[in-house]
C-alpha cells in the first residue's frame, strides 16, 4: 500500500519506550502524530530521513528541571533538545516562576534566585498568566508544570523562619487551586532549603490539599538526603498517604561520607512502601550536585566548583579552593565574598549513584540549572551520559531499559498521555540517534557542549534540532496530566 506522510523516517531501529526489544521498521508521521509504523517502503514523505539502522526512540522526558524561565528566555531550549529531550517537567524543588502575586523581595530569596537572580521574571501574578505566556510564546519542547511551595511561601509568608499561619496556609491553598485549574500537574516542595525548613509536614499536607481533587502529583526535594534520609522518605510517604496522591522523590541520593553505601537501604525502604502507595523516583547520573553556594554544603564536600557569582563573576567555573588561595582568605570568607553564588558539590559515592541509576523504577531527570554562568554538566549531558557512559561503556543496563527510564516510565508516572512511546496514534515526539557514538560532550571543565550522536529531534511532528543546531521551530505545548489513561 502506498501512503503519503508529512515526515517519513526510513530504516530505523525502533526502541519504542516500553522496554520491549528493538525492531526494524519505518515511521510515518502526519501532523503531530505517528500515523504508521511498519514496512513503508512503497510510501512517500514530504520530508524523508533515512536512518540506515540508527535508533529511533520516543523523545526523552526530563523528569526534573528548572526550565520555568528558560522556556521564555531561550525558547530554542538548546541544552535540552541537543540531548534528545522533547518534554521537560519544570517547577521542581519547591521553586516555580509562578505565581508571584506580590513584588518579589530584593535580593531574590535563595533558592528562587536559581531561576532569576535579578527578579525581573517573577512577574506572573497567577499561574494562569504564566501558562498563557507559554502558549503565546511556545518553546521548542513540551512542558509539564509544578507549582513550588517555596515560591508560595515567599509570596505569602512574611517570616520564613516560622510555620505558615492558618491564614497564610489558606492563601497558599488558594494559589495551588488556581495553579491546578490553570493546568499545573502538581506541587513541588524543597523542604531542604532555608525558606521552607520551618514548614512542618502538616503545613505541606494542608497546602497540597487541593491535589486530590485534580488528580495531581506531589514532588519533593526532601528535607534531608543525608543522615536522616529514611525519616525524610517516611515524611514524603505520609504526605502522599494523607493527601491521597502519588509522590515523586526528586534526585534520590545519599549524601556524605558517613552515608556511603546506604542507597540500598533507601531503595529497599522505597520498594517496601511502593506496595502500599504510588511512589516514583528520579535521579541524575553524576556524583556531584549543584545548588546555591553555602558554607555547610561546602564543608561536607570533597571538592567545590563555583558555578556563578554575582559579586565576583570572573570566578565562575573555578574551584573554591583555588579561589580562596587567590584571595588569600579562608573558604568561608571566600564564600561570603562570592555570594550570592552557586556551587557544584562533589559529595556522592559513585557506587551509590550507579545503584540508584540502574534500579528499574528510577527515572532520569537532569536537575540542570540553565542560568548558571558555568553550569553543572548535567544541564547539557545527563541523557546522553546515561546512554553512552553508563549504558554502552559501563553496561549498567541494556539500551531498551535506559530508554524506558527516560520515556515510557516517565510518561506513565507523570500521566502524560500518548507521550513517551513510539506507536501508531501517539504524538510524534521522536529522537533519532547513533547508539554507538551517543554520549555527553559537556564536562565540569567545559560544561556547555551539545551531546555527541544525537541526529534529529522531533516535537509534535516538527524538527527542532538537526545538523547540530536548533532549527528555530517552537512547537512545544503545555501538557496536562491524565492520571488514569496512560500505558507504557
Ligand atoms: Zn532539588
Ligand atoms: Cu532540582
Amino acid at each position: 500500500m502506498q501512503e503519503t506522510f508529512d515526515l517519513l523516517i526510513r530504516h530505523a531501529s525502533i526502541v519504542d519506550g516500553t522496554g520491549a526489544p528493538r525492531y526494524a521498521g519505518d515511521i510515518g508521521v502526519r501532523g503531530d502524530r505517528i500515523a504508521r509504523i511498519g514496512d513503508l517502503a512503497a510510501s512517500r514523505g514530504a520530508v524523508e530521513i533515512d536512518l540506515a539502522g540508527r535508533i529511533a526512540a520516543p523523545g526523552f522526558i526530563d523528569a526534573h528541571t528548572h526550565d520555568d524561565r528558560l522556556m521564555l528566555s531561550s525558547p530554542d531550549m538548546a541544552p535540552k533538545v541537543s540531548q534528545g529531550i522533547t518534554t521537560v517537567v519544570a517547577g521542581n524543588c519547591g521553586i516555580s516562576l509562578a505565581p508571584m502575586p506580590r513584588p518579589i523581595p530584593q535580593p531574590v530569596t535563595p533558592p528562587l534566585n536559581l531561576l532569576d537572580e535579578e527578579g525581573g521574571w517573577f512577574t506572573f501574578p497567577t499561574f494562569a498568566s504564566y501558562i498563557a505566556k507559554l502558549r503565546e510564546q511556545p518553546a521548542a519542547t513540551n512542558c509539564a508544570l509544578l507549582v513550588g511551595h517555596t515560591t508560595l511561601r515567599v509570596a505569602t509568608v512574611d517570616d520564613l523562619g516560622k510555620p505558615a499561619s492558618p491564614e497564610q496556609i489558606g492563601q497558599m491553598r488558594a494559589l495551588v487551586r488556581e495553579a491546578l485549574e490553570a493546568g499545573a500537574i502538581g506541587v513541588s516542595t524543597g523542604l531542604f532549603y532555608e525558606p521552607s525548613v520551618a514548614a512542618p509536614c502538616e503545613e505541606v499536607i494542608d497546602v497540597c490539599g487541593p491535589l486530590k481533587e485534580f488528580d495531581g502529583i506531589y514532588c519533593t526535594h526532601m528535607r534531608d538526603e543525608a543522615d536522616r534520609v529514611i525519616d525524610s522518605l517516611e515524611e514524603t510517604f505520609r504526605v502522599g498517604r494523607e493527601v491521597g496522591v502519588p509522590v515523586v522523590i526528586s534526585h534520590l541520593k545519599v549524601v556524605g561520607e558517613a552515608n556511603k553505601g546506604r542507597s540500598k537501604e533507601a531503595l529497599s525502604f522505597i520498594e517496601k512502601n511502593m506496595a502500599n502507595q504510588p511512589i516514583c523516583v528520579d535521579c541524575y547520573p553524576y556524583t556531584a550536585g549543584s545548588t546555591v553556594l553555602s558554607a555547610d554544603r561546602a564543608a561536607s564536600s570533597s571538592r567545590v566548583i563555583v558555578s556563578w557569582s554575582k559579586a565576583l563573576p570572573e570566578y565562575a567555573g573555578q574551584d573554591l579552593d583555588a579561589i580562596a588561595k587567590k584571595l588569600g582568605v579562608s573558604q568561608e570568607e571566600a564564600i561570603r565574598r562570592l555570594s550570592p553564588a552557586g556551587g557544584i558539590y562533589f559529595r556522592l559515592d559513585e557506587a551509590d549513584v550507579q545503584t540508584i541509576l540502574k534500579h528499574d523504577k528510577v527515572m532520569i531527570g537532569s536537575d540542570g540549572l540553565p542560568h548558571d554562568a558555568s553550569p553543572h554538566p548535567r544541564l547539557w549531558g545527563s541523557f546522553p551520559r546515561v546512554l553512552g557512559h553508563y549504558g554502552r561503556l559501563l553496561g549498567l543496563f541494556p539500551l531498551e531499559m535506559a530508554i524506558y527510564k527516560m520515556t515510557g516510565l516517565t510518561a506513565k508516572n507523570f500521566g502524560l498521555k500518548d507521550r513517551g512511546v513510539l506507536r501508531e496514534g501517539a504524538f510524534a515526539d521522536i529522537t533519532l540517534f547513533d547508539k554507538d557514538t551517543v554520549d555527553e560532550a559537556a564536562t565540569y571543565e567545559k560544561p556547555i557542549a551539545p551531546a555527541r550522536g544525537i541526529d534529529t529531534v522531533i516535537v509534535n511532528g516538527v524538527v527542532v534540532w538537526g545538523g547540530g543546531k536548533p532549527t528555530g521551530a517552537h512547537p512545544g505545548r503545555v501538557l496536562a496530566r491524565e492520571a488514569q489513561a496512560v500505558e507504557a
